[in-house]
């Protein structure tokens, strides 16, 4: 047994608690989008239907958390910037995102230490997304 084997790494996938969590946190952020006024202007930016945006949010986060690459085995690169320049993206609704996504965190039960980390890299990709100034 080759005992300098490093212990593999969990990844926040597990810690979330896989699939079923992934989906119960992207389904709480779009029902929060939907129901509290302080996420408004970020409901704007999107249709009326937000069925796509679940199961492509879904889909993209199990990857990007560490899971199964769902979202890239069935659409290739997510090029997100690009994806998203058809919307509007100010600080604003970077803000709203990420306050949204916060919440849901919290509602679902993301462990504290975990959740720190991922507003931190959400931010990091929310504010790249930026398109427009203010
Ligand atoms: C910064 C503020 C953001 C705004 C205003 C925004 C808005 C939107 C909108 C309007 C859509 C289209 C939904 C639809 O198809 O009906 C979308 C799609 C998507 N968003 Fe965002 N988004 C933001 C940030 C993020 C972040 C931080 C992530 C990932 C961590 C993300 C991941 C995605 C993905 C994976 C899709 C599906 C792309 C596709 O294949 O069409 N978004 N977003």
């Amino acid at each position: 047994m080759n005992t300098e084997e490093k212990p593999a790494q969990t990844s926040a996938f597990e810690v979330i608690g896989g699939e079923a969590r992934v989906k119960a946190l992207v389904e709480r952020f779009y029902d929060l989008m939907d129901l509290e006024p302080g996420y408004a202007a970020l409901r704007k930016v999107h249709g009326s239907d937000l069925h796509n945006a679940r199961e492509k949010l879904f889909m993209f986060l199990c990857g990007w958390l560490g899971g199964p690459q769902h979202y890239v085995e069935r659409f290739g690169h997510p090029r997100l910037r690009a994806r998203h320049m058809p919307f509007v993206i100010g600080i604003l609704e970077r803000d709203q995102w990420l306050a949204c996504m916060d919440q849901a965190m919290g509602e679902v039960g993301v462990p504290d230490e975990l959740r720190a980390k991922l507003r931190e890299s959400f931010f990091q990709t929310a504010d790249w997304m930026r398109n427009t100034p203010g």
